[in-house]
């Protein structure tokens, strides 16, 4: 027993010194790595996060460490970034050597690195300049997208207004609202809210969020080799991925047996087009598995996020009902009660404008964004980030902090910052309101609701809306 617990000791010891040192000197980086807490072989930090809330186990260690600190998760280094100054010095002012892509495993492991969202390289730059290109020529010189979101929104009101003002949970039909637009753009058609395939894909897209953010698929992003031999919620993350994969894959079947290349008519028609145009550069990054992995980044990057953020606009507005007044002044001031808003009316609404922007940041549905890898070693504040070996975390806070129970300040201009940069400056967030808001209010639905900010963050708030419908 001695033996072997002596055995013991001294194989720890062996790793642990292979592993500092592996660790600490980097795979090939020359200088001092930002600080952090020592990290235990192969455990690496784990005694020091909390999976359940890996943020606040963050925070934490940037209170102790500083804006730039160093994290072992498992035996992964992850350089971590906090607060808007050091964010945007990474980000934004050196924004090309921070533009790699640092996997997520739970998530990435579902892309292959196919797609844009966690792909690389050459093959991100061709994927992301062809999508912003088709989706900014939207609608392919025929309907805009401005167009669909309007044509949404109208159905959206329709279904609020079935309500009758009776209270209801608003999620499911936001989140299908959203994704009807995005399935207007990727496919060209929306679905009823009733239809079966929809409905299923939609829910695979739900389930696909939830049981990524819970503990065993955090435990995986830190252990991917261990977790994936062990049973657990978060192989169940990776069928519904699959689900998903195969209605985008039918989509694309029907959508090339009908397909004029002379006339597409969505993302996936020009995709196609695109994929012929090319199919002799051997160079080239369209091919059937960069589309469906495209695809389905849009529909996972596009539907969760904008049906999240509309829902917290929702229960900001109950929690404040004199902001809510304010908007609703400001949009029959400008838009009238008998139109559907444009981007146009934007220009000219900075409150709600800045309401907006206040209700991403108070929302912070992606606080720590997608990890990003250093494409070269980085000279950062004085210390070196190595090429590639490195994820970089982002985090703004304390730009809002979610535990404040102060309102959203709501500033005639809207010049808060906003959330994390993304990885191009150039990206940038449909909002998807439409018709709904000037003939939309929220309501209580009980004077004794509780609205405290925990409970509004659990979202399990019911609304009751009053919706009157103009012809
Ligand atoms: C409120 C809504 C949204 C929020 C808060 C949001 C947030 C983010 C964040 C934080 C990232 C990571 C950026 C980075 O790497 O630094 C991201 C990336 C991305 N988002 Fe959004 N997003 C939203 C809506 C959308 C929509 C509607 C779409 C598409 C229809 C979309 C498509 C993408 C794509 C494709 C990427 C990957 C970009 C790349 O790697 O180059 N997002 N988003």
């Amino acid at each position: 027993m001695e033996l072997l617990s002596g055995s013991l000791f001294l194989l720890l010891c062996v790793c642990g010194v292979l592993f500092l040192g592996l660790g600490w000197k980097g795979k090939g980086g020359k200088g001092r790595l930002p600080p952090g807490p020592t990290p235990l072989p192969i455990l690496g930090n784990f005694l020091q996060l909390d999976p359940n809330n890996m943020l606040r186990s963050l925070e934490k260690l940037g209170e102790a460490y500083g804006s730039v600190f160093t994290v072992y998760l498992g035996l992964q280094r992850v350089v971590v970034l906090c607060g808007y100054k050091a964010v945007k010095e990474a980000l934004v002012d050196q924004a090309e050597d921070f533009s790699g892509r640092g996997q997520l495993p739970s998530f990435s492991k579902d892309f292959n690195e196919h797609g844009v969202v966690f792909a690389n390289g050459d093959r991100w730059r061709q994927l992301r300049r062809f999508s912003l290109t088709t989706l900014r020529n939207f609608g392919m010189g025929k309907r805009s997208i401005e167009e669909r979101i309007q044509e949404e929104a109208q159905c959206l009101a329709e279904e609020f207004h079935k309500t009758q003002g009776t209270p209801f949970d608003p999620t499911f039909i936001l989140s299908r609202a959203v994704s009807n637009i995005i399935c207007s753009i990727v496919f060209g058609n929306r679905f009823q809210y009733d239809d079966e395939k929809f409905l299923t894909l939609n829910n695979l897209i739900t389930e696909r969020f939830r049981v990524g953010s819970l503990p065993p698929s955090q435990l995986y992003n830190i252990f991917p080799e261990i977790m994936e031999k062990i049973p657990g919620s978060h192989h169940a993350a990776s069928k519904c991925s699959q689900g998903i994969i195969r209605f985008i894959e039918e989509r694309i079947k029907m959508q090339q047996a009908s397909l004029d290349p002379s006339d597409p008519h969505n993302y996936i028609d020009c995709f196609l087009v695109k994929m012929d145009q090319e199919k002799n550069n051997p160079a080239s990054e369209f091919c059937m598995e960069n589309l469906v992995m495209t695809t389905f980044n849009l529909f996972f990057a596009g539907t969760e996020t904008i049906g999240t953020t509309l829902r917290y606009g929702f229960l900001t507005m109950l929690k404040y009902p004199q902001i809510q007044e304010k908007l609703h002044e400001e949009i029959d001031r400008v838009i009238g009660r008998d139109r559907i808003p444009a981007t146009e009316d934007r220009n000219k609404m900075p409150y709600t404008e800045a309401v907006l922007h206040e209700i991403q940041r108070f929302s912070d549905i992606l606080p720590m964004s997608l990890p990003h890898a250093a494409t070269k070693d980085i000279n950062f504040k004085g210390y070196v980030i190595p090429k590639g070996s490195v994820s970089a975390w982002a985090k703004a806070w304390p730009a809002w902090s979610c535990s404040s129970s102060s309102p959203p300040s709501c500033r005639p201009s809207p010049s808060s910052p906003l959330c994390p940069p993304a990885r191009s400056a150039s990206h940038r967030r449909p909002w998807a309101l439409g018709r709904c808001p000037q003939n939309t209010s929220c309501q209580r639905p009980g004077a004794n609701t509780d609205l405290s900010l925990p409970v509004l963050r659990r979202k399990k708030i019911l609304v009751s809306l009053s919706v009157p419908l103009h012809s």
